[in-house]
């Protein structure tokens, strides 16, 4: 392999799921989704998956009527690595990893993911709308949005757009489009710093591996810019809140 495919393959390599969350906050957001045998279980702008792979397994695959999953996504390597996941757990015959248009995705389910994803609806009101036709009717939606933890600097208005609200603007807009809320949670300092130190180490790693290759000088000041935008521009600004909402 090439110096510059260990690149690729270095940049989402740190990371569990591309959001922050802890392992237990994650364990209760599945909780909170309450996936019931034999549900069908969609995920729009999955990435590799992870956080679908385990609500299937949450609503189980061994009984009379298998839990099925679906995750939709854009990037070709990501939907693989979520292929080679489910396989690693058994779940291969009961997920399907599509490369699609999340907001072409018309076949509903009874539980819906969309973590980090609502700009590809072209944003939370827009996500909150489509969404809501693609929520069987009795059914949860796991929503993963960014909002304002303090108020904006003027670097963060700039990297992150004018349609992020504070989080009572947020539960409001999911209030105001029929949704009722079922659980309520906000990433903590510390998930925000493993996902954004996550998101860097692999490139950092393949840094401190490959010094001398042709591209370090543009990845280096890659992750240096990211890493100044985080730690003096959004870090304690920009929250990651994760809606349980049913209708
Ligand atoms: C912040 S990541 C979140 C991934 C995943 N939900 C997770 O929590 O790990 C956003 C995802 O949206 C995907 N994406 C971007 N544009 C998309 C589109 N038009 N349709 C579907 N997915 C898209 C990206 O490829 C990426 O995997």
């Amino acid at each position: 392999m090439h110096s510059t495919d260990h690149l690729a393959a270095s940049r989402y390599a740190r990371m569990r799921w591309n959001t922050p969350l802890s392992e237990e906050h994650a364990a209760l957001l599945l909780r909170r989704l309450d996936v019931r045998p034999g549900a069908r279980v969609l995920d729009l702008g999955c990435g590799w998956g992870e956080l679908l792979l385990r609500a299937v397994a949450a609503g189980g695959v061994a009984g009379p009527v298998a839990t099925r999953g679906v995750g939709v996504d854009t990037d070709e390597a990501a939907l693989a690595r979520g292929r080679r996941l489910a396989t690693e757990k058994s779940l291969n015959r009961h997920v399907a990893f599509v490369m699609g248009e999340a907001a072409a995705w018309h076949e509903p389910a009874d539980r819906v993911l969309c973590i980090g994803s609502t700009h590809v609806f072209g944003g939370t009101g827009a996500a909150l709308d489509a969404l809501a036709r693609v929520v069987r009717p009795g059914g949860r939606l796991l929503l993963g949005e960014g909002y304002w933890q303090s108020d904006p600097t003027a670097e963060a208005t700039r990297i992150f757009g004018a349609d992020v609200t504070d989080l009572a603007g947020l539960v409001e807009a999911a209030r105001a489009r029929g949704w009722r809320l079922l659980h309520l949670s906000t990433a903590d300092q510390r998930e925000w710093d493993d996902f954004e130190s996550t998101w860097l180490a692999g490139r950092q790693e393949w840094l401190l591996t490959y010094p001398e290759d042709p591209r370090a000088d543009q990845v280096r000041a890659e992750l240096d810019d990211r890493l100044r935008q985080y730690v003096g521009g959004y870090r304690g600004v920009l929250g990651l809140a994760y809606l349980v909402l049913g209708r």
